[in-house]
């Protein structure tokens, strides 16, 4: 028997895949909020738990955003150094390839099941995966956005020759677009978060430990709202105890298993 055939003969997986599919059935306005466990079978580490990013390397200092406010072309060339000595991370993003998982997502939005991705991972695998009703809440690892208008740019296309890069639009300086602890969430990103949080009558967690906010609040603001839960971890999480529909199995297995439901009339 397959891994995978072990996990949907998991009676307790089966009956949650199934009530999902019955609560996507229902649902015309589908959001999901998905963490790093979606991309964790990509190869990329989870950041908290055994093994995970934290575990091995330490948290981030929480002072990038003061640092770079304060000397963004010295922020730069720090930057710049760490990208070229290059780090476990990094190198497992720029590695990855999307996931059944990824390409499972892509199939509910394109099917008409899913109406927004909310992702708080920046390794850009949901695009590569097909999907685009998505807003990235940390940002994304290959884009610069200005910190006065906003635009944001593939980092390839930004000249790094003169520090800090600035907007060719506004002439605002140019950071990652990574969302670095202590900075602002765009605005751009949090409206469109909170404007689908609020038209969400179904709402589903995928790979995410729910610790980190803003984004942990929305599955907690859809549940309010009287929008059905449904979590799709292998571990329990602070919002298992309210989920409606807990399927405790690896994205990449429970969310083709999703879509395979749905595909029968
Ligand atoms: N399928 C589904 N979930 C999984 C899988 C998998 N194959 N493997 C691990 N998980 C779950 C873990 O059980 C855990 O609950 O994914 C979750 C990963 O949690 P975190 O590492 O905390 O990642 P995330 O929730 O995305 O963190 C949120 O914290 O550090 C910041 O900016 C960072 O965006 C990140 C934010």
């Amino acid at each position: 028997m397959t891994q995978l055939q072990a996990w949907l003969d998991d009676p307790a997986v089966a009956a949650g895949l199934r009530q999902a599919a019955a609560l996507f059935r229902r649902s015309r306005h589908a959001v999901a909020l998905v963490g790093a466990g979606l991309s964790a079978e990509s190869g990329i580490p989870t950041y908290r738990g055994a093994g995970g990013v934290y575990d091995r390397f330490g948290e981030p200092t929480i002072d990038g955003w003061e640092l770079f406010t304060q000397d963004p072309a010295a922020w730069w060339e720090a930057a710049i150094a760490h990208e070229a000595a290059g780090s476990a991370l990094s190198a497992a993003i720029d590695a990855a390839a999307p996931n059944p998982g990824h390409y499972a997502m892509a199939d509910l939005e394109h099917m008409g099941r899913l109406a927004h991705t909310i992702t708080q991972n920046i390794d850009n695998l949901h695009f590569v995966a097909g999907s685009r009703q998505v807003t990235e809440i940390h940002g994304n690892r290959y884009r610069v956005r200005c910190i006065e208008c906003g635009a944001r740019e593939r980092l390839e296309t930004v000249r790094l020759d003169r520090l800090p890069p600035t907007c060719p639009s506004c002439g605002g300086i140019y950071k990652n677009d990574v969302v670095m602890f202590g900075e602002p969430i765009p605005r751009d990103a949090i409206e469109a978060c909170y404007r689908e949080t609020l038209a969400a009558d179904l709402f589903m967690t995928v790979g995410t430990s729910a610790v980190v906010y803003p984004a942990a609040d929305f599955p907690v603001l859809a549940k309010r709202r009287g929008a059905p839960l449904i979590e799709v971890n292998p571990e329990e999480t602070p919002l298992s105890e309210i989920a409606d529909v807990v399927i405790r199995a690896p994205a990449g297995v429970a969310l083709p298993a999703l879509v395979d439901l749905l595909l029968v009339p």
